[in-house]
């Protein structure tokens, strides 16, 4: 590996955990982490009504929050949403942006998820952008082809300097909540696509090339688990990995971030 990009351990919780719960495990998260060595950063994703009970028990530890989605209006007469302002001065950090369930279940369109972008971006939250097929797309070999769109229509109007905090999860469709892990080393060809993605958008008119997508942080996310994380984090592309179900658990989720710190010490800048 011979990266220095960031290597990132997210917990997706979705809607699991009551605030009460949730403020339980991520304190059970921050204990299991607490003066560990060659952590890599860890993002905790509660639901919304959850956020400030996960803010309060990490306080004053490396443990990071997200939220899971949020509009890109600052305030207005959008009942039932979330804005960015309201995010960032709660103390989240990170926002996940895109999640396939978003996509599939509550329109989100790779429109909105290029407006909402800026908004993260312009609040100073991480953004992590999730792209990746469905098994259909994937049958018909469409997989490269939907994944750079999706990229692609992320980054409109934006520029390289915009896109410095910038997080991609490839979540193939197929492998999320299913148990069927994307063969790591298909992940990573996957990624890499996604930095040729990158690179190709900034690459101008006139021929320069641009190498931003390298030092873009890529997560893999669909059926993560503490027996298959190293396959995929050992993998040069693959920079860390976004969690759903087994993030509900601090004995399955803890191990998963052993795996991150396994990378971390392998690639001792990308901490
Ligand atoms: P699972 O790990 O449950 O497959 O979910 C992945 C995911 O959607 C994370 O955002």
């Amino acid at each position: 590996m011979s990266t220095d990009r960031k290597t990132i351990i997210a917990g997706n919780w979705k809607m699991h955990k009551t605030h009460e719960e949730a403020a339980e495990l991520a304190s059970a998260v921050v204990k299991g982490v607490e003066g560990k060595s060659d952590l890599p950063e860890v993002v905790l994703c509660p639901p919304f009504t959850a956020l400030a009970a996960v803010v309060d028990a990490t306080r004053g530890s490396s443990v990071k929050v997200g939220a899971q989605n949020m509009d890109y209006r600052n305030e207005g007469a959008f009942t039932g949403e979330i804005s960015p302002v309201m995010l960032s001065k709660m103390g989240v950090t990170h926002v996940i942006l895109g999640h396939s369930e978003r996509r599939q279940f509550f329109g989100e369109t790779n429109s909105t998820v290029n407006l909402k972008l800026k908004a993260a971006l312009e609040h100073g939250l991480v953004p992590i952008v999730c792209v990746g097929e469905s098994l259909d797309e994937r049958e018909s070999g469409l997989t490269d082809s939907v994944v750079r769109r999706q990229v692609a229509a992320a980054l409109e109007d934006l520029t390289e300097a915009d896109i410095e905090t910038l997080v991609i999860a490839y979540e193939p469709v197929w492998a999320i909540g299913t148990g069927k892990t994307c063969e790591a080393t298909e992940a990573n060809r996957v990624a890499e696509s996604i930095r040729s993605t990158v690179n190709d958008f900034f690459a101008t008119e006139a021929g320069s090339k641009s190498k931003i997508g390298e030092t873009i942080p890529i997560l893999y996310g669909g059926s993560v688990k503490a027996s298959n994380v190293d396959e995929q984090l050992e993998l040069p592309h693959i920079d860390g990995s976004l969690v759903g179900g087994a993030s509900l658990s601090a004995p399955d989720f803890l191990p998963i971030i052993e795996g991150g710190s396994r990378r971390v010490k392998l690639t001792p800048s990308a901490s």
